[in-house]
């Protein structure tokens, strides 16, 4: 009696299915802060990292690659902190926000998917062996933020994670696969300067989560790892939130 077909993942164990070894992942705003944890997350699971700041860099990563571990994916961590009201924002802010928040993501996947796809085919089975880019996205491109004004930082996440849809529609059939990821309050460099200055906006924070607590970088390595990797291999377009409740 035959059994199932066996299918493109099967012959990989479920561990197996997190391993990100063979493969080089691009890592924007991996010197400190999420983008580091990432970074350590992914070198964990095997992956060589590059992490990179100037997008003309792209194409020499993608060619300096070894070719046991070519680029395979990357990571979008450069983001620039939440901070003043609407009536204090001028138009140059603004547009700041948007340039290094969203027109940057759209740069970084824009260079990605150009080099990628000059170098890779579909294999039949897209999502399976294919790219995978991961936005970093924020809870608060989700609900408006009660802790602190950030309208011009809330808008160009909301974009943010509009952007994962509408860039997954144009290439996932193409074998790149991209995701967001939301996170709530992490514990960084860019959190420590809001919270010198604003008092009681941490106690704020904490208190908004179902878990009564801050995230730590380190706590977004699994959902990191699990968007790179072939264990998602049919999440595409979607934004994962990990907020610790903030949201819910
Ligand atoms: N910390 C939080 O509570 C929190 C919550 C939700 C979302 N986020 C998002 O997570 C991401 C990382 O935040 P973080 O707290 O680690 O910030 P961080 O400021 O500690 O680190 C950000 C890194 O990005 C780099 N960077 C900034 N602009 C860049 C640019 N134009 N090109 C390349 N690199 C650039 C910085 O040099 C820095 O190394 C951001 O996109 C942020 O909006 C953070």
């Amino acid at each position: 009696m035959s059994g199932p077909e066996p299918t493109p993942l099967s012959i990989l164990t479920t561990p197996k299915l997190f391993f990100l070894a063979g493969k080089t992942i691009i890592i924007s705003g991996g010197g400190r802060g999420l983008g580091l944890s990432v970074a350590r997350g992914v070198l964990e699971a095997g992956a060589n990292v590059a992490a990179v700041d100037l997008l003309p860099l792209f194409e020499k990563v993608f060619e300096d690659a070894s070719p046991s571990a070519p680029v395979h994916d990357m990571f979008l961590a450069a983001g620039v902190p939440p901070s003043l009201t609407v009536l204090d924002s001028s138009i140059e802010y603004w547009r700041k926000v948007f340039d290094v928040n969203t027109a940057g993501s759209f740069l970084c996947c824009k260079a990605f998917a150009n080099e990628w796809l000059s170098r890779n085919k579909t294999n039949g089975n897209p999502g399976v062996g294919g790219a995978s880019i991961v936005l970093t996205a924020s809870v608060a491109g989700h609900n408006a933020n009660r802790q602190i004004p950030c309208s011009a930082y809330s808008a160009s996440k909301t974009a943010v994670i509009h952007m994962a849809k509408s860039f997954a529609a144009e290439w996932g059939k193409l074998g790149i696969r991209v995701n967001a990821v939301s996170p709530g309050y992490i514990k960084t460099v860019m959190t420590a300067g809001i919270v010198a200055a604003r008092p009681g906006y941490e106690e704020d924070m904490v208190n908004s989560t179902l878990l009564g607590r801050a995230s730590t970088g380190d706590e977004y390595r699994g959902p990191a790892v699990f968007l790179l990797s072939e264990a998602s291999s049919f999440v595409i377009g979607a934004d994962i939130v990990v907020d610790g409740g903030h949201a819910a």
